[in-house]
């Protein structure tokens, strides 16, 4: 179970306070939801392209590739241009500065939109994350000006600032993802069966109720629609979720925990956050058991 994060500040004499950064967290994930769900069904869609759901990765991830690359390739202009006194890689410098603000906005938007879903204790981390690209694009703003001001000097100490922060930020950004598997598929490793074995009695299965079934301790969803039978990996790709509890919606079933929306028929995301498909598995009824396996 998470822990509630928290920061400890020195009040004098000394004595500590403890701040609990929960509150403010869950407010400001209230407010982006707030701000998603305003636009009725196209903001559930704009929502939803920002996550990458249409591109079946993160598009946050992909977007900060943008700053990154060119913020680097700003400063290596820089050094060359310290070295060889040649103007062109001043403008290249400037350039690349430029793009790098481009992509951090891009890179901005979307990450608030993925962080909406985030839980503890990654949501924390997230947080700094943001406040420190936050900062190192500022940083790079100004350098921008000071460049454009001809002051080249200062315009390379601000980079140089930007470029330190920024690559806090990133390392607090691979944390969320290595350790704490933020926009990795949750069902990625999952064993589900080559072939065919029987998971729950047919009898025990009702209609359009969601059904938890198991095999080898891998969770199976399973779904009866009239005379069709929907078999899913039941553990939710984006966070985990157990879609056993989740709610239908036609033939589409809503996670628990952030309400992706997947397709019963083949698993794929009709509504993110979640952005990888749910495995989906054939189904068949034989001697009154309901047997699945990956088709
Ligand atoms: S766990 Fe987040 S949408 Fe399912």
């Amino acid at each position: 179970m998470a822990t509630n994060p928290e920061i400890t500040v020195e009040a004098g004499r000394g004595k500590s306070a403890t701040i609990n950064l929960e509150p403010l967290e869950e407010s400001l994930q209230k407010l982006i939801h707030q701000a998603f769900a305003s636009g009725g069904p196209a903001g559930q869609k704009l929502k939803s392209f920002l996550n990458g759901t249409w591109l079946g990765e993160p598009l946050h991830v992909i977007l900060t590739d943008i700053p990154i690359g060119a913020w680097t390739v700003a400063l290596t202009c820089d050094g060359l241009e310290i070295l060889t006194q040649q103007g062109e890689f001043a403008t290249a410098a400037d350039t690349a500065i430029a793009i790098g603000l481009a992509g951090a906005a891009g890179a901005a938007i979307t990450g608030i939109t993925d962080w909406q879903d985030v839980d503890p204790p990654a949501r924390s981390i997230g947080i700094v994350h943001g406040l420190l690209n936050v900062g190192a694009t500022a940083l790079f703003a100004i350098s921008l000006v000071y460049r454009r001001r001809k002051s080249r000097t200062n315009g390379r100490i601000f980079a140089a600032l930007g470029y330190a922060a920024m690559s806090v930020a990133a390392h607090l950004g691979g944390k969320m993802v290595y350790e704490h598997r933020v926009g990795v598929d949750r069902t990625d490793g999952q064993a589900l069966p080559d072939k065919f074995v029987p998971v729950l009695p047919e009898s025990a299965l009702p209609e359009s109720t969601p059904t938890h079934a198991e095999h080898d301790g891998v969770p199976i969803l399973l779904v009866r629609s009239g005379d069709k039978v929907f078999a899913l990996a039941a553990t939710c790709s984006h966070f985990g979720a157990p879609l056993a509890e989740g709610k239908l919606v036609g033939e589409s079933i809503v996670c628990p925990w952030h309400a992706s929306r997947f397709a019963l028929a083949d698993g794929r995301v009709l509504d993110g956050p979640a952005v990888h498909p749910q495995p989906c598995l054939e189904v068949r009824v034989r001697n009154g058991q309901i047997e699945v396996r990956k088709p």
